[in-house]
């Protein structure tokens, strides 16, 4: 898919407050700092749209961004980050969870995995509840440029090993890195392929 044009929409805290859903969506979250913000950069070949930053907890709302004029990329804030107090992480939870719920045209969910990582809980959690609510997702493993080939490969195969004692299907992945553009294509393929079906 080539993107001619990428804007930025709106910043909003509530669902219901979001831009009318009258193009398809697709959301990105996952730990704070795993990489949302500079995938969408990379994807869309515009750097500073999606604003980023070395510092956990850059992202605060729900943002919307206009592809092509055909259709939504949504960068939300993330989650799992140690030094969120309790109160926030349940507004967190109670945002997510509504723009999860009232978003029709929410075509899938990109589920952000720092590729360096084994397993962590919050994420396991969060996929099982999306499995749970029926809502579509996807992994992204990001930051791949960060080890070795053979790492990655190693470390991916793991994961999936864990996901596999609760999935009988596994959703399907991506192993992406902002900083080489590794997986832009195959993500913007699917975008495409979804946007068609
Ligand atoms: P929050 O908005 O705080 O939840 O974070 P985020 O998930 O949007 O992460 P962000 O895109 O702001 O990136 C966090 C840090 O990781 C920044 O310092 C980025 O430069 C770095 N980063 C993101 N993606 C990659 C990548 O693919 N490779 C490398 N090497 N660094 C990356
Ligand atoms: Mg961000």
């Amino acid at each position: 898919m080539i993107i001619n044009d990428a804007r930025f929409l709106t910043s909003n805290s509530r669902a219901d407050l979001c831009p009318a859903p009258t193009m398809p969506e697709y959301a990105f979250i996952g730990r704070s700092n795993v990489g949302k913000s500079s995938l969408i950069n990379m994807l869309t070949g515009r750097n500073g749209l999606a604003k980023t930053s070395s510092s956990p907890g850059k992202t605060q709302l729900i943002n919307h961004f206009v592809i092509n004029d055909k259709w939504f990329l949504v960068d939300l804030p993330g989650y799992g980050y140690a030094k969120v107090s309790k109160v926030s992480r349940a507004e967190w939870a109670r945002m997510i969870n509504y723009y999860l719920r009232h978003r029709p045209n929410l075509m899938c969910v990109f589920v952000l995995i720092d590729s360096r990582h084994s397993p962590q809980a919050v994420d396991l959690e969060f996929m099982e509840k999306l499995g749970e609510e029926g809502i579509p997702f996807v992994m992204v493993f990001t930051k791949a440029d960060k080890q070795s080939t053979s790492q990655t490969k190693a470390l991916l195969a793991d994961y999936l090993k864990k996901m596999g004692e609760s999935w009988d299907e596994l959703p399907r992945h991506f192993l992406t890195s902002a900083e080489t553009g590794l997986g832009r294509d195959e993500v913007l393929n699917f975008i495409a392929d979804v946007n068609q079906q």
